[in-house]
């Protein structure tokens, strides 16, 4: 037949457009686009009173990766990006994490061998946490050259935070090899002084994670990274924007011409650090950072996303059990806060979560939301136009939006590995109804059709959507250590 499947009379919406269209695709790939499809298709998916929509980029989520902290990824490649398939995401962009001491060449092999179960398309961000000469002039390179075209450094976390120096260190190799460095945003010292202070005093309950790492401490990382984003002329992309405060600095930031990209997650949407006052065993779940914070914060990350301040809506999709003892509490049931593990489950709800209280709650356009959870990922990426679009050539990774349907969050339906959701119980509107990663369908109504080792690793070109100003501060280029007095271009 003419076509593998043909995709007929849905709404295909992008992020730039919206129209009535059927889908015909050919070998993984969308090789027509048309108002009526006459062609033969081995199969037929009826679309009418839906919206079909580039399948959702997931660009942050921790998947059979070690935790930041003490416990044990509750994922493998496998479980993570089925139940990502089952909420309507196409693409992860997860982590290679280096050991500190360690170089980051073998670790990085070793992620692509675990990641070959993968049933959905992927790439990474190497995290570095030990940026020592060898690996920034050497293997780094090497493996931007080969595709793995962002970084991740955390400016807290006491395994991994790298300190402003170190920081311009990578900023300097990815600036200089065309990678995007992507930032975990928080003052590590002030967190472990509080940290120290709150244990110390007895004040170890989950609700007082949120009192340790209040908004200012993620306003001034945001503030300090921007700073020297501009020191070295290299765009960068803010994981997790919690709040107000954070969003502000990021919003100046942009409006004096700094190229810096913002991310917030459904979990800042919809928890708030009242859900963190409980016993620990309630407050664990819910326990990530940076912390949950107000109802005032979630209104003004909406409003940040509408004046496009934030660009993007990951799940930092970070699991660990409730009911293991190398999960939330490897330290004990009764550890304090500062010892329980960080992060929440969300490749597969992150979707309906977004859509549920940004489109069906009128706080967003569905073009809007095609561009946050889909293609302004592929943008920032390096994956655009073949992800993040519905058009002809692009991979056939479509979503089938059943935007009526109401379903409430539950565990049970979920298809992740992890034994809990924050979510149980959420009441939410609109659910994906049929998922298709290159033209194969990986959900459908409730019938999950991943295959491991279906996904396809994703190595990224230099693309022109981070290029740099060219302009630093003062007439000196650090990068090649050159005084370039009237020089405007990089
Ligand atoms: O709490 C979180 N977000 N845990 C995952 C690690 C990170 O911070 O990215
Ligand atoms: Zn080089
Ligand atoms: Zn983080
Ligand atoms: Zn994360």
């Amino acid at each position: 037949s003419e076509y593998d499947v043909i995709i007929k009379g849905g709404t295909v919406v992008n992020a730039a457009d919206t129209q009535q269209a059927d889908i015909g695709i050919k070998d993984g790939r969308i090789v027509a686009l048309a108002e009526k499809l006459s062609g033969s298709a081995a199969r037929t998916i009826d679309a009418a009173g839906r919206y079909v929509l580039p399948g959702g980029i997931d660009s942050h989520c921790h998947i059979q990766q070690p935790s930041s902290g003490g416990g044990q990824n509750a994922e493998t490649w496998e479980s993570g990006t089925r139940s990502a398939a089952c909420g309507g995401t196409t693409t992860v962009i997860a982590f290679a994490a280096q050991e500190k001491g360690k170089g980051v060449k073998h670790m990085v092999a070793d992620y692509h061998e675990k990641a070959k179960q993968a049933c959905i398309d992927y790439s990474f961000h190497i995290i570095l946490n030990d940026p020592s000469d060898e690996v920034m002039e050497t293997e780094i390179p090497e493996l931007i050259e080969s595709g793995h075209r962002s970084l991740k450094l955390f400016m807290t976390y006491p395994k991994n935070r790298v300190d402003d120096k170190q920081i311009l260190r990578i900023f300097e190799t990815a600036r200089r090899h065309q990678a995007l460095v992507c930032v975990h945003a928080e003052n590590h010292d002030a967190i472990m002084y509080m940290t120290e202070k709150l244990v110390g005093n007895g004040f170890g309950n989950t609700k007082y994670h949120a009192w340790c790492k209040p908004p200012l401490v993620e306003r001034e990382a945001c503030q300090r990274i921007i700073m020297l984003s501009e020191l070295m002329d290299l765009p960068i992309q803010i994981f997790h924007v919690t709040c107000e405060e954070a969003a502000e600095e990021i919003r100046r930031a942009q409006a004096r011409g700094v190229k810096v990209f913002a991310e917030t997650c459904p979990q800042y949407f919809v928890l708030t650090a009242d859900d963190l006052d409980g016993d620990q065993r309630q407050g664990a779940r819910v326990l990530c950072s940076p912390a949950p914070r107000s109802v005032a914060d979630q209104q003004a990350l909406w409003n940040h996303v509408r004046m496009g301040t934030i660009g993007n809506v990951t799940s930092d999709h970070a699991p660990y059990n409730i009911d293991a003892p190398d999960g939330k509490f490897w330290a004990g049931d009764n550890a304090p806060f500062s010892q329980i593990a960080n992060g929440v489950p969300g490749l597969e709800t992150r979707m309906p979560i977004t859509f549920s209280e940004g489109v069906a709650k009128g706080r967003i356009d569905l073009q809007t939301f095609v561009a946050l959870t889909s293609t302004n990922s592929a943008k920032l990426f390096g994956l655009y136009p073949k992800k993040g679009r519905i058009g002809i050539g692009a991979d056939a990774d479509i979503v089938i939006w059943d935007a009526e349907k109401k379903q409430t969050v539950t565990q049970d339906m979920l298809h992740h590995d992890t034994d809990y959701t924050p979510y149980e119980g959420m009441e939410v509107t609109g659910w994906p109804a049929v998922t298709l990663s290159r033209g194969k369908v990986v959900w459908n109504d409730g019938e999950v059709g991943c295959e491991a080792g279906w996904g396809q690793f994703l190595a990224r070109a230099p693309y022109d959507y981070i290029k740099p100003s060219g302009k630093f501060p003062t007439p000196f280029n650090p990068i090649t250590g050159k005084i370039e007095a009237g020089k405007t271009e990089g």
